[in-house]
């Protein structure tokens, strides 16, 4: 039996046309107009409707052990949850795990992703600063399918100090793996903190100052200079500022190994929620920022300054959000899987900052061919897999957090007004979402080695 999509407007690499898109196999098998269904087939009417790539969110935390807890999604209710709202393919991360290599700890995370994800899916090696970071160790991970390696500037011990940059970069230069990274820089943020605390000011409503852009800006500064130094392949995660932005734009002038992405909260939102009485709902690291930033931001994301527009997705609930006391003790992290693709229709398609090829670049074919995924992933091809969201762009609604499925229980888009609804996603030809229902009952995603 095959399955056809009949009469959407179906997004391709370079264009979009009206067609029929036949699905054989888990594979696309052909894309022309007026495409025969016998009576076996199953017939889906498009009829008004986008066709995209399945979205690819290539950062997103489920069951990630915070200190003392884990995120409220684990691993079923996040790739369910990304589901209902258009992805077809994660990327979660391997934490080194003390006393293994890191090729132990990366095939546990694997074991676990593989058992409980309704999705496709691969991970980010982190290296940290405790862990073992050698040549042979990253050489085995990359053997093992994984493309990209991530480390931190910040957090604790996890993080990887100032010391180790350039054996990191010079490392995934050799190996050919991209570095991503979390580009905070720590002693702005040290110094920021104590600054604070001795003033008194610890509330909550820190949070976004204990932070500032210029941490940020510092920290991209010098894993550009090092990406150019080793020659090596830099994504730079959750870029929250323009100037941030603006670096990479420039840098990608001389060199395109330099990538980086934003998340939909930080063309969306600003500081002014975490002011209000419920605002550790609204944190994360790096914070939100002010609402002059986000214009500028998605201007740089329309402009080719930015590849990628991912998530994050890094959920704890409100009793978790509101524990804390003073700011440093914030769980840092928001839910965004199920939103990220009607919120950067939204905010970029339906408000004329890019077209549906440049959202579809942005969600699916970018992060594909980044993080080697492409073209089994990240495109409609003929010969790709047959992973497909069907977009119904009508509906106008304002977002209810209560039709949504994360275990956090709330979003912090709620409220906000969203142009379109995601009504299939299809995972390798199977349908997982059908008309807004999810039907899939087993878990059946799998790992999608690196394609080399
Ligand atoms: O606050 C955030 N972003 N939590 C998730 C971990 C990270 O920094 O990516
Ligand atoms: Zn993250």
């Amino acid at each position: 039996m095959s399955t056809i999509i009949k009469n959407g407007l179906v997004v391709l690499e370079e264009k979009s046309l009206i067609a029929d898109l036949k699905i054989v196999d888990q594979k696309i098998v052909e894309i022309k107009e007026n495409i025969s269904a016998t009576e076996n087939d199953k017939v889906i009417d498009a009829i008004g409707k986008i066709v995209l790539p399945g979205v690819i969110d290539a950062h997103v935390h489920f069951n990630l052990n915070f200190g003392d807890c884990y995120t409220a999604d684990d691993f079923v209710s996040g790739s369910k949850s990304a589901s209902y709202g258009g992805t077809t393919t994660y990327i979660d991360f391997a934490s080194p795990i003390r006393e293994k290599t890191l090729l132990e700890s990366l095939e546990k995370r694997l074991a676990e992703a593989g058992r409980d994800s309704y999705l496709d899916y691969t991970v980010h090696m982190e290296v940290t600063g405790w862990s073992s970071k050698n040549y042979q160790e990253l050489k085995k991970i990359k053997e093992a399918g994984i493309n990209s390696i991530k480390f931190y500037t910040t957090y604790g011990d996890t993080k990887v100090s100032v010391e180790q940059f350039a054996d990191l970069f010079k490392t995934a230069s050799e190996l050919d793996l991209v570095l991503m990274i979390h580009a905070e820089n720590d002693q702005i943020l040290s110094e920021k903190k104590e600054q604070l605390i001795a003033q008194g000011k610890t509330q909550i409503k820190y949070h976004a100052v204990s932070r500032p852009l210029e941490a940020e800006v510092e920290s991209i500064k010098t894993m550009i200079n090092l990406a150019n130094q080793f020659g090596t392949n830099l994504y730079i995660a959750h870029v929250s500022t323009e100037e941030g932005a603006k670096l990479i734009k420039e840098a990608r002038k001389s060199n395109k190994k330099i990538m980086g992405e934003t998340c939909p909260h930080y063309f969306i939102l600003n500081d002014s929620l975490i002011e209000l009485e419920d605002g550790a709902k609204y944190t994360m690291s790096p914070p939100l920022r002010k609402k002059a930033n986000n214009q500028p931001l998605l201007n740089i994301l329309a402009a080719d300054g930015l590849q990628c527009v991912s998530t994050d997705h890094c959920s704890f609930d409100l009793q978790t959000k509101f524990a804390a006391d003073h700011f440093y003790q914030l769980k840092c992290g928001v839910a965004g899987v199920e939103t990220l693709l009607r919120t950067t229709y939204t905010y970029g398609v339906h408000n004329n900052k890019f077209d549906l090829i440049k959202l579809s670049n942005l969600l699916s074919t970018n992060p594909a061919k980044i993080f080697n995924l492409y073209p089994r992933k990240g495109v409609i091809k003929v010969g790709s897999d047959a992973d497909i969201v069907i977009y119904d762009p009508k509906p106008e609604l304002l977002l209810n957090e209560r039709d949504l499925h994360s275990r956090c229980g709330y979003s912090i888009f709620n409220g906000i007004k969203l142009k379109g609804v995601v009504e299939y996603t299809i995972l390798r030809g199977k349908i997982l979402v059908d008309q807004g229902k999810f039907i899939a009952t087993k878990k059946e995603g799998i790992f999608i080695k690196s394609q080399i």
